[in-house]
Formats: C-alpha cells, sequence, structure tokens
C-alpha cells in the first residue's frame, strides 16, 4: 500500500521522546485500533499512536478492558502497525498488555512482552501499576523492550475500586503514587501515563522524573497528552467527560450519511448513471 512516494520521516524513538522533555517539546498520543485510522494519524504527525486495551470498551463494546486477550491485541496491533508503515512510518507504536498477560509472574509477563514484539515491528509495550510491576518492568526492559507505564486510574483495577473518579486526591495516596513513578521510572520505564489525578500532582512528578509523564485528564504539565481516537472524534455521543476535547462530531456526521444512504437507496436515487456501468 506504500504509495512509493509518501515522505519517510525519522521514526520517533523513546531516545527521541526523552529528548523532547528536555526540550520542553510537547509529546502528542492518540489511540488507534485498525490500519485506516492509524494511517490517518501517522500521516497528520502524531508521535506516538497507542493501541490501547480500551479497544474493549470501543471497539468490541465491552463495560471494561478485562475482557480483551492478548491476541485479539496483537490482532489490533498488527493492523496499526501496518498503517504507520503505510504513511510515512513516523509514529512510535505501543501495545497495552491486557489484564491477566503480565500480573501472574514476571517470566509470564516477558513471554508475552516477547510475543507482542515478535508478531509484528511494534515499539514498546505498556502495562499499569506501580511497585506492584516495578519488578516486572525491570525484567522485560532488561531483555530490551521498552515499557510504557501507567499510574493513577488503572482501568484493569476498576473492580478494585469501584469507580472512574479522579485518583491520589489524597495526600498518602499522592505520596505513594510519586513514589511509584520514581520506582518505575528506576525500573527502566521510558515515559509514564498518568491519568485521572490533580494537576498539581502530576506537575510534581513531571518535574520530579526523567522520563516524560503523559496526561490522560492530568492537566497541563504533563510532558505529553494522551486521548482515545473515539473521544476526541466524537463517535460516542453518550460519553462526555471534562478531560476530553472534542475536535469533530463524527457520531452525528456518520448518522446523517447513512440516514441520507438509505433514503436513496429507498428513492432509487441511487445508484445514477454515473454511478453504474
Ligand atoms: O487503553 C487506553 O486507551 C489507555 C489510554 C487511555 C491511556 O490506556
Amino acid at each position: 500500500m506504500n504509495s512509493g512516494n509518501q515522505q519517510k520521516s525519522a521514526h520517533v524513538t523513546t531516545r527521541r521522546l526523552l529528548d523532547m522533555k528536555a526540550n520542553g517539546e510537547k509529546i502528542s498520543v492518540l489511540t488507534a485500533y485498525d490500519f485506516t485510522t492509524a494511517r490517518i494519524l501517522d500521516r497528520a504527525g502524531v508521535d506516538v499512536i497507542l493501541v490501547g486495551d480500551s479497544a474493549s470498551n470501543v471497539f468490541s463494546g465491552h463495560n471494561t478492558t478485562l475482557p480483551i486477550t492478548i491476541d485479539e491485541m496483537i490482532y489490533h496491533a498488527k493492523a496499526v502497525v501496518r498503517g504507520v508503515q503505510a504513511e510515512t512510518s513516523r509514529a512510535m507504536v505501543v501495545i497495552d498488555m491486557p489484564f491477566m498477560s503480565y500480573q501472574l509472574s514476571s517470566e509470564e509477563a516477558l513471554r508475552n512482552a516477547g510475543k507482542i514484539m515478535k508478531e509484528h515491528e511494534c515499539d514498546a509495550v505498556k502495562m499499569e501499576g506501580g511497585r506492584i510491576v516495578a519488578d516486572t518492568v525491570k525484567r522485560i526492559t532488561d531483555v530490551g523492550i521498552p515499557v510504557m507505564g501507567h499510574l493513577g486510574l488503572m482501568p484493569q483495577s476498576i473492580y478494585k475500586y469501584g469507580s472512574y473518579r479522579v485518583r491520589a486526591q489524597e495526600e498518602r495516596e499522592a505520596e505513594q503514587l510519586l513514589e511509584d513513578a520514581k520506582l518505575i521510572e528506576q525500573a527502566g520505564a521510558f515515559a509514564i501515563v498518568l491519568e485521572k489525578i490533580p494537576s498539581k500532582l502530576a506537575e510534581e512528578v513531571t518535574a520530579q522524573l526523567t522520563i516524560p509523564t503523559i496526561g490522560i485528564g492530568a492537566g497541563p504539565s504533563c510532558d505529553g497528552q494522551v486521548l482515545v481516537i473515539n473521544d476526541i472524534l466524537g463517535l460516542n455521543r453518550e460519553f462526555r467527560p471534562r478531560f476530553v476535547r472534542r475536535y469533530a462530531e463524527l457520531d452525528a456526521i456518520i448518522d446523517g450519511a447513512v440516514r441520507q444512504y438509505v433514503d436513496d437507496v429507498k428513492s432509487g436515487s441511487f445508484p445514477s448513471s454515473d454511478e453504474s456501468y
């Protein structure tokens, strides 16, 4: 699918993200789950594409991220990597490790991270958790697989917490999160997602780490921002959390287009002679 005249740009690497933080250049991250969207995101210049386990919700319609399997994540990842390769091949592609693919033991986590990395040419894996996964992060990064951490609201633990409310609002939890972030950095992670925590805390974590922080509902001081592509495009009309900025209202646009198509088919105005052979 590569057109041949597509300008290839320097692929975004973990080193590049560190430099961006050092130079004060913000990092743009969006999720994608399929070939077509990945092509558009790479062409538009997004720095990092996250194949999030949010695919479980927004792609497969589950209520949580827990049901998605490692093979389903690999299916999405392969499509996204193909999309990036078909465009400028600039964006870094990070794959979420799904629930229970890294929690049982460091050995199994390493095996699964290796499986994800070997099946296609992605750049890194992401996993949720602080001190509890620090040894696992070290084990995986030691063999050369880059790991992105994820702290604050961790959707894979939703049944433990029982709500999607803002995390680390109390001092003790905030201190713990800061310690966790440092542990994950020491374990070798190249970046950390901070989800739904107070801006002030995100600012402090960002200042104390050398590696970039990528915020989602964590305020403007993070080194980068991540959002779910379906959310910024307005594909789910009911979902309007405060931290999402909508750049399009595709739900309404698609609804209108499909209604028009149905009308045209029913009335016989589609296809016209110009649209026929
Ligand atoms: O799964 C996902 O999309 C994520 C982002 C929201 C950070 O983890």
